[in-house]
């Protein structure tokens, strides 16, 4: 399995300049990633982390004040290598139609609310494919029936479906063309339980009838358990642990991971969850060291001012993408250096 999408040391900023003042905003910072084809990979982490414009950055989707001042995004896909930074706007509009697809956040007011579903399904069609409003209908109809749609869909107004029945014609939208790679931003995030099993279902039937690639942003960790091969968790603009999803869940390494994972209910639980001492920092100003560091249990001097390296875990030797585990915490490296038990054992 390649790599289909990359970035190195991407940065990307929100400049702007009120009153004469200057104030950027660090929403992206230092990020290397690298998504293999074929996978589900989850972007975790708190309101605010920089999540949704990491995803504009990947997807190329991006105007000012939102700038990305240093480090590259490289997609390789249908057999070519490209740089973000040398293609033209052009090139770009032309890959993103036919090998990319977008599930905006908040995406369920996407549908045209003065058009019913099959016109909506017909003018997205027939602006990437040359076909007749019958053939497009026709698509439409098998393909919500592949997915357990029901048929009536077609003629009915948004307004008319409720809000889960809504993300799904969403998806099936984005998804028609069978795009190579899927970002969902949010997808299940306004939908209760119930209705987002149901989604999350029809996420993975969709990646995993065409082996696309799915990146999918939620904050809600019991959502990645159920879909995604590997995780990134980010926080405050930062890539800090990244690792297979049973891993981030059984054997997670960052203190801020271990929060997140611990703050998860269980099943049959009607407990409170376990809030996040403290909130996230500001990225305008983020702090010092650590970003994390005011916030952690087990900060130490040096996680005040050295700011930790993304290090590679287990295994320590070069293997496949998927299997490696990373983090960015001194108190875990020390604990690596020392070779015994990890601070958690
Ligand atoms: N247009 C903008 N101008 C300035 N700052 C912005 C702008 N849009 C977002 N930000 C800031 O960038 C940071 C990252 O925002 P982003 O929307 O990427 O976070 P997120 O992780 O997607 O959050 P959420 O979970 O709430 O969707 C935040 O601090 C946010 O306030
Ligand atoms: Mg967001």
């Amino acid at each position: 399995m390649g790599t289909i999408i990359e970035t190195n040391n991407l940065r990307a900023y929100y400049i702007t300049k009120a009153y004469g003042v200057e104030r950027t905003v660090k929403a992206v910072d230092d990020i290397t990633l690298r998504i293999q084809e074929g996978e589900v990979y989850g972007i975790a982490g708190e309101s605010g982390c920089g999540k949704s414009t990491l995803l504009r950055i990947l997807l190329g989707a991006y105007q000012p004040p939102l700038t990305v001042v240093g480090g590259e995004v490289i997609y390789h896909l249908e057999g070519e290598t490209m740089n973000a930074a040398d293609m033209t706007e052009e090139q770009q509009r032309d890959m993103k139609w036919r090998t990319i697809s977008y599930i905006p956040q908040g995406s369920m007011h996407v549908l045209n609310p003065v058009r019913r579903i099959r016109d909506t399904f017909h003018d997205f069609i027939s602006a990437h494919r040359d076909v007749t409003k019958k053939e497009s209908f026709q698509l439409t109809a098998d393909y919500l029936r592949d997915l357990g749609l029901p048929e009536k869909v077609m003629a009915s107004y948004p307004h008319q479906l409720s809000g889960g029945m809504r993300q799904r014609v969403t998806i099936a939208l984005a998804t028609i063309l069978w795009p190579k790679l899927i970002f969902a931003d949010e997808p299940t995030t306004a939908l209760d339980v119930v209705v987002q099993r149901g989604v999350i279902q029809m996420l993975k039937d969709v990646q995993q009838k065409e082996g696309s690639t799915l990146v999918l942003i939620t904050h809600d960790i019991g959502v990645h358990a159920n879909l995604a091969d590997r995780i990134g968790i980010l926080y405050a603009g930062k890539l800090v642990e990244e690792a297979d999803t049973k891993t981030i869940l059984e054997n997670p390494r960052h203190p801020y991971t271990r929060y997140l994972i611990e703050s998860l209910p269980s099943l049959d639980s009607r407990e409170e969850r376990l809030a996040i001492p403290g909130r996230p920092p500001a990225l305008d100003r983020p702090p010092s060291g650590c970003r994390f560091h005011e916030r952690c249990p087990l900060a130490k001097e040096v996680c005040k001012t050295i700011e930790p390296a993304l290090i590679q875990i287990e295994p320590k030797h070069d293997v496949a993408v998927s299997t490696r585990h990373f983090v960015a915490c001194h108190v875990v490296e020390e604990e690596l250096s020392r070779g015994g038990e990890h601070v958690y054992a």
